[in-house]
């Protein structure tokens, strides 16, 4: 009994969808029908299908915190609409029957230039949070770096990983306590640190707070009250006295900073949060081992400028010299070619592993890295290329 009814709910689903005069209905529509067809990971044709079902199993509050970015979320926008600035320019008659995505970074062999991005609190979207995320991550030896706002410790990450996990450093508004962190992952073996640095004057999220207006559950019975994060639940902030910190990064930090680190521990060490040639000649100069283009996912400042605008004047600026990471805004696997083909080493990916994660858990994270790694391959095929090192710019065409 239970098939027919589905089915005859899909073509009247499909019916409507048909009808012009329901176009204004579509996207819920468009919800529904993802709803009732993607029943598993490996039903989804694309991230977008994953998020549809992750805005279904995760909480308003939590949801709001994972999908918002600042004052209106239009740099969000701009980190999208920076890919449209650029066509693609296909080539044919070429053999691309073997196309190889794997890369080296800092000499470690990775099967992708698609790298996890550092995601805060992601036990808000699935039980199993980063562990799930490091067992897709791991089974694929996709990259992950680990937020400094973790919900599982990087030494239970590792582990659930069993490859390369970099972590990711929060200062605080104390930064000792972030020097205390980039000393329990040097000792606990992780391959690089990450030192945010986009987060000075703090984030004005609205719709982080209206995704919480709109949550009915007492926020209360798990986050201690009080502003910004709260950092009792954050795994690498054990053992640190928590008194006074209330905030992601100091407004007092500055480039010295890169040095304190290095006092405390000799592993690659990245800074990201770069969004111009300016301090990229600056962290070049400083001796930082990489840079990731970032602006937090449209979640730090509301530029308006997309990162992958900013790319080009960035790779630019260092010559060569150090590996460029850049995330903001990559759904698909021609967004991470068009990266590439600019200079970009390698590529991180945030929303699209959480949206895996809070649809189907583990599964769901290892369907968004394969869709993408997909797409990434067929659009290979499509410009003739057939490994990471051959996209360059000849493949593609500035648009109006
Ligand atoms: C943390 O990185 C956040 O964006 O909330």
């Amino acid at each position: 009994m239970g098939k027919p009814e589905t089915e005859s709910r899909r073509h009247f689903l499909r019916f409507l969808a048909a009808s012009p005069l329901l176009a204004a209905w579509l996207p819920a529509l468009a919800q529904q029908r993802v709803a009732s067809e993607v029943l598993k990971a490996s039903d989804a044709l694309n991230v977008f299908e994953l998020e549809s079902i992750a805005r279904r199993n995760i909480p308003p509050a939590h949801f709001g915190y994972l999908s918002g970015g600042v004052l209106d979320d239009r740099t969000i926008t701009s980190n999208r609409q920076a890919f449209d600035a650029w066509g693609l320019r296909a080539r044919r008659l070429i053999d691309v029957s073997n196309v190889d995505l794997s890369i080296r970074l800092f000499g470690k062999p990775l099967a992708s230039p698609v790298i996890l991005s550092p995601v805060s609190s992601q036990r808000a979207f699935h039980p199993h949070g980063e562990a799930a995320a490091a067992r897709a991550a791991g089974k694929r030896k996709a990259l992950q770096i680990l937020s400094g706002l973790t919900t599982v410790s990087l030494e239970d990450v590792m582990a659930a990983h069993g490859g390369e996990v970099w972590q990711q450093i929060y200062t605080s508004n104390r930064p000792e306590a972030g020097l205390k962190i980039a000393a329990r992952a040097d000792a606990a073996g992780a391959g690089a640190l990450v030192l945010t640095v986009d987060l000075a004057g703090g984030m004005r999220r609205e719709t982080k707070v209206i995704g919480a207006r709109a949550d009915t559950r007492d926020c209360g019975a798990c986050h201690r009250q009080g502003p910004g994060y709260d950092f009792s639940r954050k795994k690498m902030f054990d053992g640190i006295d928590l008194a006074g910190i209330f905030a992601g990064q100091s407004d007092s930090l500055t480039w010295d900073y890169v040095a304190r680190l290095r006092d405390v521990s000799k592993k690659r060490l990245l800074v990201k949060g770069i969004m111009t040639a300016e301090d990229a000649a600056i962290a070049v100069r400083r001796g930082v081992d990489g840079i990731i283009v970032s602006n937090h996912g449209g979640r730090a400042e509301e530029s308006l400028v997309g990162t992958l605008d900013v790319l080009p004047e960035i790779v630019a600026a260092v010559k060569g010299k150090i590996p460029i990471l850049i995330d903001g805004g990559f759904r698909r696997g021609t967004d991470v070619f068009k990266a590439l083909a600019l200079g970009a080493t390698a590529v991180c990916i945030g929303r699209p592993y959480c949206w895996g994660l809070g649809a189907f858990g583990e599964e769901g994270v290892n369907a968004a890295l394969r869709l993408i790694d997909e797409e990434l391959a067929s659009t290979m095929r499509q410009t003739g290329i057939t490994s990471i090192a051959g996209i360059t710019k000849t493949s593609l065409s500035k648009r109006n």
